[in-house]
């Protein structure tokens, strides 16, 4: 259980923890590449050590010198071994689906399996495409759902026009397509999240891109390097949230991953009024980084929707409790994506604010949030799912009287220490 009191003033300089696209990536590439790759700022959450526990199962060696960092042995693609037991990916959707991808060019046999709520998120959209490569993948109701069984191999490369903006969908196809023969091109129709496309440049592979898509050419080996994790951008964006609407505060966070495919928060706050200051002071393994500064802004509502999605997909359920303290209206639309995450996130999100006396509309993909609200505080549900467990923490700074947020444990998932960074400010 987690307790948010209303405050009157954040300010301090933090740090968030590792990005967690980017630490899933590092830990698997890693792994399938030949040398030794050091990953410093990895995120030590549940879905990154899920994705690190997979691994060792198919008989990699990744020592953790500390929290977050890590020494990974890669030995190729060969080196992965067929695992004597099921691989589990607990809750993280971005393991379950980029390690379809590397299973189904290996010849051997892999079971996978995740918690509840992976249970419920659709895996055809992998599937589909990883079998029309040539890779043998059974599971229930048509290999739609886990628990799901991989006898992969003899891959060829596919073209595959995505009917959705995803990264977990575009990265699948392109760890395949590495092990394939010919060429794997991805198209989608809107730039998801494109770390898979650096991070794989970065380990010596060849990725041609263009306006419409990306390919990758068969038979590449990766060459291990080491990797510098940045602050997520996911993460920062709950601190980031919480000064905007918590009066007379200013934050300064650090370090943060400033990739233009993640950064749609930042530019969607600052049209809504919100003082944010952006310092780029380098790039980490071919990822843009910088400081973000943050003061207290008085905001109006907006419309959010179209390309401007998949940049913020993941910030949606933060954005909209910033919206109940702008004024006006905001509109968020084509996002029905966030039906198949941890949770069904409009639902989830519209009911928790609802909860604490905002006025919000379900969509069918999106919502409408009128804004000008003084929250009033409650009890409110995680449902096990980290980004509500932290959206409805950061309501709690400005709700009458606070908000509890049961099953916060959740948090774990992608911010370790959440609550104490708060408590701190
Ligand atoms: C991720 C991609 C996104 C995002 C998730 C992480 C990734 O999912 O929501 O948190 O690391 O590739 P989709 O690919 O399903 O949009």
């Amino acid at each position: 259980m987690l307790r948010m009191k209303e405050r009157s003033r954040l300010s301090g300089t933090i740090s968030v923890p590792g990005d967690k696209s980017i630490s899933h990536r590092a830990v698997m590439f890693g792994s399938v590449a030949r040398g030794t790759t050091r990953v410093d700022g990895f995120l030590p959450g549940a879905d990154c050590l899920s994705t690190m526990e997979c691994f060792r199962k198919m008989g990699v060696e990744i020592r953790q010198e500390g929290p977050t960092s890590l020494v990974i042995t890669g030995k190729g693609w060969e080196g992965l071994k067929e695992p004597r037991e099921v691989l589990d990916v607990g809750n993280s959707g971005t393991t379950i689906r980029l390690m379809l991808g590397i299973l189904a060019g290996r010849p051997f046999h892999a079971a996978v399996t995740g918690d509840e709520s992976i249970a419920r998120r659709p895996m055809d959209r992998v599937v589909r495409p990883l079998r029309l490569m040539g890779a043998r993948v059974e599971g229930r109701a048509e290999g739609s759902f886990t628990p799901l069984s991989v006898r992969g191999g003899g891959l060829k490369g596919i073209h595959h026009q995505s009917p959705v903006a995803s990264a977990q969908v575009k990265s699948c196809l392109l760890l395949a397509g590495l092990q394939a023969e010919g060429i794997t091109r991805v198209e989608e129709p809107a730039l998801s999240r494109d770390h898979t496309e650096r991070m794989l440049t970065a380990f010596g592979v060849k990725v041609k891109r263009d306006e419409k898509g990306v390919a990758v050419e068969g038979r590449q080996t990766l060459f291990a390097r080491d990797v510098r994790v940045p602050g997520d951008i996911s993460s920062a964006a709950f601190p980031i949230a919480a000064a905007l609407i918590t009066p007379d505060s200013r934050l300064r966070i650090r370090n943060v991953g400033l990739n233009p495919t993640r950064t749609g928060i930042l530019d969607v706050f600052r049209q809504m009024g919100g003082e944010i200051e952006i310092r780029h002071s380098g790039e980490w393994c071919g990822e843009p980084v910088g400081d973000i500064i943050v003061s207290h802004s008085s905001l109006k509502g907006m419309e959010v929707g179209g390309e401007m999605i998949p940049r913020l997909i993941d910030e949606i359920p933060v954005l909209a409790v910033v919206a109940t303290q702008a004024q006006g209206e905001t509109v968020i639309r084509d996002a029905a994506e966030l039906k198949v995450k941890e949770t069904d996130r409009i639902a989830v999100t519209a009911a928790l604010l609802r909860n604490l006396g905002a006025r919000v509309e379900e969509t069918d993909d999106g919502m409408i949030i009128r804004g000008g609200t003084r929250l009033k505080g409650n009890r409110c549900d995680s449902h096990g799912d980290h980004r509500i467990g932290m959206a409805a923490a950061v309501a709690g700074l400005v709700a009458e009287g606070g908000v509890t947020v049961e099953r916060a444990e959740a948090i774990n998932v992608s911010f370790p220490g959440f609550e104490e960074l708060f408590s701190r400010l």
